[in-house]
């Protein structure tokens, strides 16, 4: 199975399965001299956890991180960062009674047609568990950013019809502790309550709904993204659609700019203290493919999850008629957009971070005094 790795320079490899014995990332070219405690990358793995309410999958998981390599005293080396991750709540026998069967909205036929297997227990390499490791090397890309000042956030927009959009941005840092204290990753209290209330009705139902997730990096300089095929927005969207679930992503005004005029959806530029801005900010943070310095601004779509507890057709293997019923003390998540909130947030940064290291190799000094170092 190819293309496990994503990123040119910040390269992150995931490995592991979700009922295997552990899940972990290599991060091949991450800078020397990065200081880098676990802590920093436990405290994102939290936020991701299965198990913390009532309204994500209750497979309890600790998801406790370990380094095994690259780091020496408290700061990387420069050699490949390893992260390991043990699996220890995979209750595998539990999927034994649908070993065989297709299961809708899952990855078990195409993985059944391309590879000739598939691992029944979860969803294997498709599983959302391989996105802890997304995470866990996405708290590196974040402390990078860190001392360039760029701070990303994402938060749930949407469940079903249910919305809310972000104003003005006072502070960033306060707007996360909002973020990160809700249950849903929503900012708004009166949002999350209407939110909660349909979970709770779809849950009883034993269905589920899908999300849309807002991303933000404030602080991104002018400059990162290398047309034409690297554009920002085509990497960005490369990392979102890789997260399992996705289903679809804008940048700006999105699809919503096709039933705009030129004279609403052009930002217009002004100059404070030398410095270019524009008035608003349609574009998402970015023209030709190169930020403009002014906030990127992203939306994914997720699926509803897959997994129900209302009875579905389906076939075995063989290409026989089946029924597949969960039982009702099977764990997923009833709307796995709520925990896909970490997620995007680690692959921006892990683009971000790649796009500045890119945009270290685009100038080079000619002159005599030109040297190496
Ligand atoms: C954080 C996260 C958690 C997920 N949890 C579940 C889950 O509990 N049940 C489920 O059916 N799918 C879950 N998924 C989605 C599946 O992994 C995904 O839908 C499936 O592998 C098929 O891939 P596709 O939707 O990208 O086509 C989750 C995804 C993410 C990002």
């Amino acid at each position: 199975m190819a293309s496990n790795s994503f990123g040119s320079l910040f390269r992150v490899t995931t490995w592991g399965e979700s009922h295997g014995r552990a899940i972990g990332a290599v991060i091949d070219g991450c800078p020397a001299g990065l200081p880098i405690a676990i802590h920093d990358i436990q405290q994102e793995l939290d936020l991701r956890l299965p198990g913390k309410n009532s309204y994500t999958s209750p497979r309890k998981e600790e998801d406790l991180v370990e380094i095994l390599s690259g780091v020496f005293e408290g700061v990387t080396t420069g050699a490949p960062i390893s992260l390991i991750i043990w699996n220890k709540d995979a209750q595998s026998s539990s999927y034994d009674k649908i070993r065989d069967l297709l299961r809708p909205g899952h990855a078990t036929f195409t993985y059944l047609e391309k590879y000739g297997i598939f691992d029944h227990r979860g969803g294997g390499r498709s599983s959302g568990r391989e996105t802890a490791c997304r995470v866990a090397a996405g708290a590196i890309a974040k402390k990078i950013l860190s001392f360039y000042d760029i701070k990303v956030f994402a938060y749930l927009k949407e469940i079903g019809d249910i919305s809310m959009s972000l104003t003005d941005i006072a502070d960033v840092d306060i707007l996360k502790g909002l973020i990160q204290k809700s249950p849903l990753f929503c900012p708004c209290p009166q949002t999350e309550k209407k939110m909660i209330e349909l979970l709770q009705k779809e849950k009883e139902q034993g269905d589920s709904l899908g999300g849309i997730v807002e991303c933000q990096a404030v602080g991104v300089p002018a400059g990162l993204g290398d047309p034409v095929y690297e554009k920002i927005e085509a990497s960005l969207a490369k990392a979102m659609l890789s997260i399992p679930a996705s289903k679809g992503i804008e940048f700006g005004e999105g699809f919503h700019a096709a039933r705009m005029k030129g004279s609403h959806h052009n930002d217009l530029f002004f100059s404070d203290e030398g410095k270019v801005f524009t008035k608003t900010n349609h574009a998402g943070g970015m023209l030709g493919g190169i930020s403009t310095g002014m906030p990127i601004v992203l939306r994914v779509a997720f699926k509803p999850t897959s997994s129900i507890r209302k009875e579905q057709d389906t076939v075995n293997r063989e290409g026989e008629k089946k029924k597949l019923e969960l039982s009702k003390d099977a764990r997923h998540d009833p709307c796995l957009a709520i925990r896909a909130v970490p997620v995007v947030e680690a692959m921006i940064a892990l683009c971000l971070v790649d796009a500045l290291l890119i945009n270290k190799t685009v100038k080079m000094s000619f002159d005599e005094k030109a040297c190496f170092c």
